[in-house]
């Protein structure tokens, strides 16, 4: 290989390794967290099953302001509407889930226009309230991550000094608080991420796109070659 050839090599090698160091093993542009979130928090914020009662906890304590359009919860004022199950119905998309096998309606999904007409009332019954449209907490999991949102909801001006978003749980009374807190964060940790089988999926397709281009790349090397020789070039 000639001097040129072997500096393009080194070049192009140590980019792509740098590429990939950056992107999987240590990211200096990545945002940090500097919201603590406890070790057993962490725990269940992790643990599905907590999901599960962290909908529940949402729908008590969150849903007179907060909607999760995403997972079909909607504001309670709104849920109660005499109309509201024939406008589900008819407008919305049925959000499906797995359960013991048997695939079950969990609720459902309806477009952004639709539920603000609808709800137009209610939402701005609570921006009179609170100042501003509390926000649909449907992908609020992937802009603030676990420590920020466990924080919040714990002591919300702690964290967002000035907030009008008030503070529902008190460990000095209920010691249950932190668990349940955390339980509701493992709910929208569990909305904002596609379902196991869905990530399992998108695994075997990443490795089987990446692999079809190593191979591709092989095949197309080696023909080059073949070519190269049968010109009489290489
Ligand atoms: C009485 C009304 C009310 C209730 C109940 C309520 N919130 Fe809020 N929430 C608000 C308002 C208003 C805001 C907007 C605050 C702001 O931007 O200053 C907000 C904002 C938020 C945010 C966004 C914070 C950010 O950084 O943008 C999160 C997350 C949130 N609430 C979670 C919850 C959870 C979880 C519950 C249930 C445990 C809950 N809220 C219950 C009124 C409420």
């Amino acid at each position: 290989m000639s001097a040129a050839g072997l500096i393009k090599t080194v070049f192009f090698t140590l980019i792509t390794v740098g590429f990939f160091f950056i992107i999987w093993v240590y990211n200096p542009f990545a945002h940090k967290e500097v919201y603590e979130l406890p070790e057993e928090a962490a725990r269940i914020v992790g643990d599905p099953k907590a999901a599960l009662e962290g909908r529940e906890l949402f729908k008590q304590s969150c849903s007179s302001c907060h909607s999760v359009r995403y997972d079909g919860v909607y504001l309670m004022s709104v849920e109660a509407k005499p109309e509201w199950q024939k406008i589900l119905k008819t407008m919305g998309k049925p959000i499906l889930e797995t359960q013991d096998g048997k695939v079950k309606i969990k609720g459902y999904y309806l477009p952004r226009d639709v539920y603000e007409a609808v709800a137009l009332q209610d939402l701005e019954n609570l921006k009179a309230s609170f100042g501003k449209v509390p926000p649909d907490l449907s992908t609020i999991y992937l802009a603030r991550g676990p420590g920020y949102l466990y924080q919040f909801i714990m002591d919300p001006q702690k964290v967002l000094p000035g907030t009008s978003m008030p503070k529902l749980f008190f460990p000095e009374y209920d010691k249950e608080a932190p668990q349940k807190v955390a339980k509701i964060v493992a709910y929208l940790r569990s909305v904002s991420e596609p379902s196991p089988s869905e990530k399992a999926k998108r695994l075997v397709m990443g490795v089987a796109t990446v692999g079809y281009f190593i191979l591709m790349g092989f095949i197309l090397w080696f023909y080059r070659k073949r070519v190269l020789e049968k010109m009489g070039i290489s």
